[in-house]
Protein backbone atom coordinates (compact mmCIF):
# COMPACT_ATOMS: atom_id res chain seq x y z
CA UNK A 1 0.00 0.00 0.00
CA UNK A 2 1.36 3.35 -0.89
CA UNK A 3 1.54 5.18 2.55
CA UNK A 4 4.04 4.52 4.45
CA UNK A 5 3.72 6.31 8.25
CA UNK A 6 6.24 7.31 11.32
CA UNK A 7 5.00 7.22 15.07
CA UNK A 8 7.10 7.74 17.75
CA UNK A 9 6.77 4.87 20.26
CA UNK A 10 7.82 6.90 23.27
CA UNK A 11 7.30 10.79 24.24
CA UNK A 12 8.69 12.30 21.13
CA UNK A 13 12.06 13.33 19.87
CA UNK A 14 12.40 9.57 19.09
CA UNK A 15 14.66 10.57 15.84
CA UNK A 16 11.42 10.49 13.52
CA UNK A 17 12.96 13.61 11.47
CA UNK A 18 15.95 11.72 11.18
CA UNK A 19 14.23 8.69 10.13
CA UNK A 20 11.63 10.08 7.50
CA UNK A 21 14.58 12.08 6.00
CA UNK A 22 15.99 8.79 5.60
CA UNK A 23 13.15 6.86 4.19
CA UNK A 24 12.78 10.33 2.01
CA UNK A 25 16.37 10.33 0.60
CA UNK A 26 16.12 6.65 -0.24
CA UNK A 27 12.68 6.02 -1.35
CA UNK A 28 10.52 6.61 -4.17
CA UNK A 29 7.89 8.69 -2.26
CA UNK A 30 6.22 11.55 -4.50
CA UNK A 31 4.81 13.01 -1.74
CA UNK A 32 6.16 14.13 2.38
CA UNK A 33 3.07 14.71 4.10
CA UNK A 34 3.01 16.12 7.66
CA UNK A 35 0.33 17.17 10.14
CA UNK A 36 0.28 18.39 13.68
CA UNK A 37 2.27 21.48 15.31
CA UNK A 38 5.61 23.25 15.92
CA UNK A 39 5.92 22.19 19.32
CA UNK A 40 7.42 19.01 17.78
CA UNK A 41 10.91 19.57 16.38
CA UNK A 42 12.47 17.43 14.34
CA UNK A 43 16.40 17.25 13.66
CA UNK A 44 18.45 16.59 10.67
CA UNK A 45 21.99 16.56 10.08
CA UNK A 46 22.42 16.58 5.98
CA UNK A 47 25.14 17.72 4.11
CA UNK A 48 27.12 19.60 6.80
CA UNK A 49 24.43 21.60 7.85
CA UNK A 50 21.90 20.73 10.78
CA UNK A 51 18.18 21.42 10.16
CA UNK A 52 16.25 22.08 13.21
CA UNK A 53 12.86 22.22 12.19
CA UNK A 54 9.58 22.44 13.50
CA UNK A 55 6.71 22.02 10.60
CA UNK A 56 8.38 21.04 6.94
CA UNK A 57 8.83 17.66 6.65
CA UNK A 58 12.10 15.72 6.96
CA UNK A 59 11.42 14.35 3.51
CA UNK A 60 13.00 17.75 1.83
CA UNK A 61 15.92 16.45 1.62
CA UNK A 62 15.06 14.50 -1.53
CA UNK A 63 14.36 17.37 -3.11
CA UNK A 64 12.04 15.75 -6.13
CA UNK A 65 9.26 14.97 -3.04
CA UNK A 66 6.40 17.39 -2.84
CA UNK A 67 5.90 18.85 0.88
CA UNK A 68 2.48 18.91 1.81
CA UNK A 69 0.68 20.26 5.23
CA UNK A 70 -2.83 18.49 6.08
CA UNK A 71 -5.53 19.90 7.58
CA UNK A 72 -4.66 18.79 10.83
CA UNK A 73 -1.35 20.81 10.78
CA UNK A 74 -1.11 24.03 13.24
CA UNK A 75 1.18 26.92 11.78
CA UNK A 76 3.28 29.82 12.67
CA UNK A 77 3.45 31.46 9.72
CA UNK A 78 7.01 33.13 10.61
CA UNK A 79 8.65 29.96 11.63
CA UNK A 80 7.26 28.02 8.25
CA UNK A 81 8.96 30.81 5.99
CA UNK A 82 11.84 30.60 7.79
CA UNK A 83 11.85 26.62 7.09
CA UNK A 84 10.44 27.00 3.25
CA UNK A 85 13.52 29.68 2.72
CA UNK A 86 16.38 26.95 5.02
CA UNK A 87 14.81 23.95 2.91
CA UNK A 88 14.30 25.17 -0.31
CA UNK A 89 11.28 24.62 -0.70
CA UNK A 90 9.01 27.54 -1.91
CA UNK A 91 7.83 25.87 -4.78
CA UNK A 92 6.98 22.11 -3.85
CA UNK A 93 5.38 23.34 -0.63
CA UNK A 94 1.53 22.29 -0.61
CA UNK A 95 -0.76 23.24 2.07
CA UNK A 96 -3.90 21.81 3.20
CA UNK A 97 -7.11 25.07 2.90
CA UNK A 98 -7.70 24.09 6.36
CA UNK A 99 -4.67 23.93 8.03
CA UNK A 100 -5.01 26.64 11.28
CA UNK A 101 -2.81 29.58 11.75
CA UNK A 102 -1.54 29.97 14.99
CA UNK A 103 -2.12 33.37 16.08
CA UNK A 104 0.10 35.51 18.58
CA UNK A 105 -3.16 35.92 20.93
CA UNK A 106 -2.73 31.30 21.11
CA UNK A 107 0.54 31.41 22.18
CA UNK A 108 0.69 34.58 24.75
CA UNK A 109 -2.69 32.45 26.01
CA UNK A 110 -0.63 29.51 26.64
CA UNK A 111 2.29 31.11 27.65
CA UNK A 112 0.29 32.78 30.23
CA UNK A 113 -1.27 29.83 31.42
CA UNK A 114 0.52 28.81 34.77
CA UNK A 115 -0.99 25.93 35.22
CA UNK A 116 -0.18 24.27 31.29
CA UNK A 117 3.15 25.40 31.47
CA UNK A 118 4.83 24.25 34.89
CA UNK A 119 2.08 21.29 35.75
CA UNK A 120 1.90 20.12 31.66
CA UNK A 121 5.31 21.21 30.67
CA UNK A 122 4.02 22.52 27.30
CA UNK A 123 6.19 23.43 25.50
CA UNK A 124 4.36 26.98 24.74
CA UNK A 125 4.26 27.41 21.05
CA UNK A 126 0.29 27.75 21.13
CA UNK A 127 -0.60 24.65 19.74
CA UNK A 128 -2.99 23.88 22.53
CA UNK A 129 -4.68 27.39 22.44
CA UNK A 130 -5.30 27.06 18.56
CA UNK A 131 -6.89 23.50 18.68
CA UNK A 132 -9.24 24.60 21.10
CA UNK A 133 -10.43 27.53 19.82
CA UNK A 134 -11.01 24.99 16.89
CA UNK A 135 -13.00 22.64 19.31
CA UNK A 136 -14.83 25.47 20.52
CA UNK A 137 -15.71 26.48 17.02
CA UNK A 138 -14.45 30.50 17.75
CA UNK A 139 -12.97 32.31 14.51
CA UNK A 140 -10.00 31.26 13.13
CA UNK A 141 -7.51 31.93 10.58
CA UNK A 142 -7.21 28.46 8.28
CA UNK A 143 -4.14 28.55 5.58
CA UNK A 144 -6.41 29.92 2.35
CA UNK A 145 -7.25 32.78 4.20
CA UNK A 146 -3.56 33.98 5.49
CA UNK A 147 -2.06 36.80 2.56
CA UNK A 148 1.12 35.27 2.51
CA UNK A 149 0.55 31.46 2.85
CA UNK A 150 -2.76 31.60 0.70
CA UNK A 151 -0.36 31.08 -2.47
CA UNK A 152 0.56 26.98 -1.20
CA UNK A 153 -3.20 26.25 -1.00
CA UNK A 154 -4.35 23.47 -2.81
CA UNK A 155 -7.04 20.74 -1.85
CA UNK A 156 -5.05 18.10 -0.25
CA UNK A 157 -6.87 15.25 -0.27
CA UNK A 158 -7.83 15.61 -3.92
CA UNK A 159 -4.68 15.88 -4.89
CA UNK A 160 -3.28 12.47 -2.66
CA UNK A 161 -6.05 10.92 -4.05
CA UNK A 162 -5.44 12.03 -7.50
CA UNK A 163 -1.95 10.50 -6.74
CA UNK A 164 -2.61 7.46 -5.43
CA UNK A 165 -4.74 6.79 -8.38
CA UNK A 166 -1.62 7.41 -10.70
CA UNK A 167 0.34 4.74 -8.06
CA UNK A 168 2.48 7.04 -6.65
CA UNK A 169 3.92 6.41 -3.37
CA UNK A 170 4.23 9.13 0.04
CA UNK A 171 5.54 8.91 3.35
CA UNK A 172 3.49 10.32 6.32
CA UNK A 173 5.48 11.91 9.44
CA UNK A 174 3.75 11.58 12.49
CA UNK A 175 4.49 13.88 15.41
CA UNK A 176 5.22 13.21 19.47
CA UNK A 177 4.92 9.50 20.67
CA UNK A 178 2.32 7.10 22.45
CA UNK A 179 3.17 8.33 25.72
CA UNK A 180 2.09 11.87 24.58
CA UNK A 181 -1.11 10.71 22.93
CA UNK A 182 -4.43 12.99 24.28
CA UNK A 183 -6.15 10.14 23.48
CA UNK A 184 -4.02 6.86 24.58
CA UNK A 185 -1.03 8.62 26.72
CA UNK A 186 -0.34 9.41 29.83
CA UNK A 187 -3.00 11.74 30.12
CA UNK A 188 -2.92 15.10 31.68
CA UNK A 189 0.88 14.62 30.58
CA UNK A 190 0.17 14.75 26.91
CA UNK A 191 -0.28 17.26 24.11
CA UNK A 192 -3.23 18.21 23.10
CA UNK A 193 -3.83 15.68 19.78
CA UNK A 194 -3.86 12.26 19.19
CA UNK A 195 -0.35 11.01 18.02
CA UNK A 196 -1.18 7.56 16.66
CA UNK A 197 -1.05 6.59 12.71
CA UNK A 198 -5.05 6.53 12.22
CA UNK A 199 -5.48 9.72 13.35
CA UNK A 200 -2.44 11.12 11.31
CA UNK A 201 -4.07 9.60 7.86
CA UNK A 202 -7.37 11.25 8.95
CA UNK A 203 -5.63 14.49 9.86
CA UNK A 204 -3.85 14.51 6.25
CA UNK A 205 -7.57 13.98 4.90
CA UNK A 206 -6.75 10.25 3.80
CA UNK A 207 -8.33 7.44 4.56
CA UNK A 208 -7.23 4.13 6.09
CA UNK A 209 -7.59 1.68 3.39
CA UNK A 210 -4.39 3.18 1.50
CA UNK A 211 -2.13 3.20 5.02
CA UNK A 212 1.20 0.62 3.81
CA UNK A 213 4.26 0.16 6.24
CA UNK A 214 3.90 1.61 9.92
CA UNK A 215 7.47 2.71 11.40
CA UNK A 216 7.40 2.76 15.22
CA UNK A 217 10.40 4.69 16.22
CA UNK A 218 12.17 4.31 19.83
CA UNK A 219 15.36 5.08 21.34
CA UNK A 220 16.91 2.54 24.04
CA UNK A 221 15.97 5.09 26.46
CA UNK A 222 13.48 7.23 27.02
CA UNK A 223 13.93 11.16 27.29
CA UNK A 224 10.70 13.57 28.37
CA UNK A 225 10.98 17.02 28.35
CA UNK A 226 8.36 17.90 30.57
CA UNK A 227 6.78 16.69 34.03
CA UNK A 228 5.04 12.68 33.89
CA UNK A 229 6.32 9.10 34.23
CA UNK A 230 9.75 8.42 33.13
CA UNK A 231 10.75 4.68 34.62
CA UNK A 232 13.72 4.28 36.35
CA UNK A 233 14.34 8.36 35.70
CA UNK A 234 18.60 8.60 35.28
CA UNK A 235 19.85 11.02 38.40
CA UNK A 236 23.51 10.96 38.07
CA UNK A 237 24.73 13.50 37.41
CA UNK A 238 27.40 12.84 34.75
CA UNK A 239 25.68 10.03 33.25
CA UNK A 240 23.18 12.83 32.21
CA UNK A 241 25.64 14.73 30.96
CA UNK A 242 26.80 12.50 28.11
CA UNK A 243 22.89 11.69 27.12
CA UNK A 244 23.03 15.88 26.94
CA UNK A 245 25.83 16.51 25.10
CA UNK A 246 26.77 13.52 23.23
CA UNK A 247 23.08 12.17 22.44
CA UNK A 248 22.12 15.66 22.39
CA UNK A 249 19.00 15.23 24.34
CA UNK A 250 18.31 18.86 24.74
CA UNK A 251 14.85 20.12 23.74
CA UNK A 252 14.10 21.16 20.16
CA UNK A 253 12.14 23.61 20.38
CA UNK A 254 11.63 23.96 24.14
CA UNK A 255 15.48 24.04 24.85
CA UNK A 256 14.57 21.92 28.44
CA UNK A 257 17.51 18.91 29.26
CA UNK A 258 15.95 15.84 28.83
CA UNK A 259 14.75 13.53 31.15
CA UNK A 260 16.38 10.31 30.39
CA UNK A 261 15.15 6.71 31.89
CA UNK A 262 14.84 2.77 31.07
CA UNK A 263 13.21 1.81 27.65
CA UNK A 264 9.59 1.13 28.80
CA UNK A 265 8.61 -2.75 27.17
CA UNK A 266 4.77 -1.81 28.02
CA UNK A 267 4.31 1.70 25.69
CA UNK A 268 6.55 -0.15 23.31
CA UNK A 269 4.05 -2.96 23.14
CA UNK A 270 0.94 -0.36 23.51
CA UNK A 271 2.75 1.16 20.62
CA UNK A 272 3.03 -1.39 18.26
CA UNK A 273 -0.87 -2.59 18.75
CA UNK A 274 -2.56 1.06 18.32
CA UNK A 275 -0.64 2.03 15.36
CA UNK A 276 -0.25 -1.40 14.03
CA UNK A 277 3.38 -1.04 13.33
CA UNK A 278 4.57 -3.43 10.82
CA UNK A 279 8.39 -1.99 11.32
CA UNK A 280 10.45 -1.14 14.04
CA UNK A 281 13.23 1.74 13.73
CA UNK A 282 15.94 2.33 16.44
CA UNK A 283 17.95 5.55 16.90
CA UNK A 284 20.61 6.32 19.16
CA UNK A 285 21.85 3.38 19.34
CA UNK A 286 25.24 4.55 19.42
CA UNK A 287 24.37 5.87 23.42
CA UNK A 288 24.98 1.83 24.27
CA UNK A 289 28.76 0.31 24.52
CA UNK A 290 29.01 -2.18 21.36
CA UNK A 291 27.51 -0.18 18.89
CA UNK A 292 30.93 1.29 16.97
CA UNK A 293 29.47 1.00 13.40
CA UNK A 294 30.65 4.18 12.24
CA UNK A 295 34.26 2.13 12.33
CA UNK A 296 33.40 -0.11 9.93
CA UNK A 297 32.31 -3.14 12.55
CA UNK A 298 29.25 -4.60 10.93
CA UNK A 299 26.98 -5.88 13.93
CA UNK A 300 26.18 -4.85 17.55
CA UNK A 301 28.46 -6.42 20.63
CA UNK A 302 27.31 -5.73 24.77
CA UNK A 303 25.04 -3.59 25.77
CA UNK A 304 23.72 -2.59 22.22
CA UNK A 305 23.60 -6.52 21.50
CA UNK A 306 21.28 -6.81 24.84
CA UNK A 307 18.70 -3.87 24.06
CA UNK A 308 18.76 -5.51 20.19
CA UNK A 309 17.37 -9.08 22.03
CA UNK A 310 14.64 -6.89 24.00
CA UNK A 311 13.09 -5.69 21.07
CA UNK A 312 12.38 -9.68 20.50
CA UNK A 313 9.48 -9.23 22.72
CA UNK A 314 8.00 -5.73 20.20
CA UNK A 315 8.38 -7.64 17.55
CA UNK A 316 6.10 -11.05 19.26
CA UNK A 317 3.31 -8.27 20.16
CA UNK A 318 0.66 -8.21 17.00
CA UNK A 319 1.03 -7.64 13.66
CA UNK A 320 4.57 -8.74 14.76
CA UNK A 321 7.05 -6.03 12.90
CA UNK A 322 9.98 -6.58 12.44
CA UNK A 323 13.17 -4.34 12.96
CA UNK A 324 13.81 -2.69 9.81
CA UNK A 325 16.16 0.63 10.51
CA UNK A 326 18.81 1.37 13.07
CA UNK A 327 20.17 4.64 13.41
CA UNK A 328 23.64 4.34 15.02
CA UNK A 329 25.12 8.15 15.15
CA UNK A 330 23.63 11.94 13.88
CA UNK A 331 24.62 11.54 10.63
CA UNK A 332 21.48 10.92 7.34
CA UNK A 333 22.88 7.74 6.04
CA UNK A 334 24.20 6.87 9.70
CA UNK A 335 22.11 4.07 9.21
CA UNK A 336 22.07 0.25 9.36
CA UNK A 337 19.02 -1.86 7.19
CA UNK A 338 18.25 -4.82 8.95
P1 LIG B 1 2.28 20.90 24.53
O1 LIG B 1 1.86 19.97 23.47
O2 LIG B 1 3.21 21.98 24.03
O3 LIG B 1 1.14 21.45 25.33
O4 LIG B 1 3.14 20.06 25.57
C1 LIG B 1 2.53 19.03 26.35
C2 LIG B 1 3.60 18.02 26.78
O5 LIG B 1 4.10 17.35 25.64
C3 LIG B 1 4.82 18.67 27.45
O6 LIG B 1 5.35 17.78 28.42
C4 LIG B 1 5.79 18.81 26.30
O7 LIG B 1 7.12 18.87 26.74
C5 LIG B 1 5.49 17.56 25.50
N1 LIG B 1 5.78 17.71 24.07
C6 LIG B 1 5.03 18.34 23.15
N2 LIG B 1 5.59 18.23 21.93
C7 LIG B 1 6.70 17.50 22.08
C8 LIG B 1 7.68 17.00 21.18
O8 LIG B 1 7.64 17.19 19.97
N3 LIG B 1 8.69 16.28 21.72
C9 LIG B 1 8.74 16.01 23.04
N4 LIG B 1 7.85 16.44 23.92
C10 LIG B 1 6.82 17.17 23.45
MG1 LIG C 1 11.50 16.66 18.83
Amino acid sequence: MPVDIVVGGQAGDEGKGKICAWLAAKGNYAYSVRVGGPNAGHTIFFKDKIYTLKTMPGGFVNPKAKMVLGAGTYIIPDWLEKEIALTNTASRLIIDPHAVIIEPRHTAAERGDARLMAKIGSVGTGLGAAVRDRVDRKKLMFAKDHPRLKKYVKDVPELLNKALARGERMLLEGTQGMKLSNLHGEYPYVTSRDTTASTFMGEAGLGPKYAGEIYAVFKPYVTRVGPGFVAKEMKDKAKLNKYHTAGREVGSVSGRLRRVGEFEMDVALQTVRINSATRLAVTHIDMLEGADLSRGVKSFTGEAARFMRTLDKVCAAYPRPKVALVSYGPGLFDVLEV
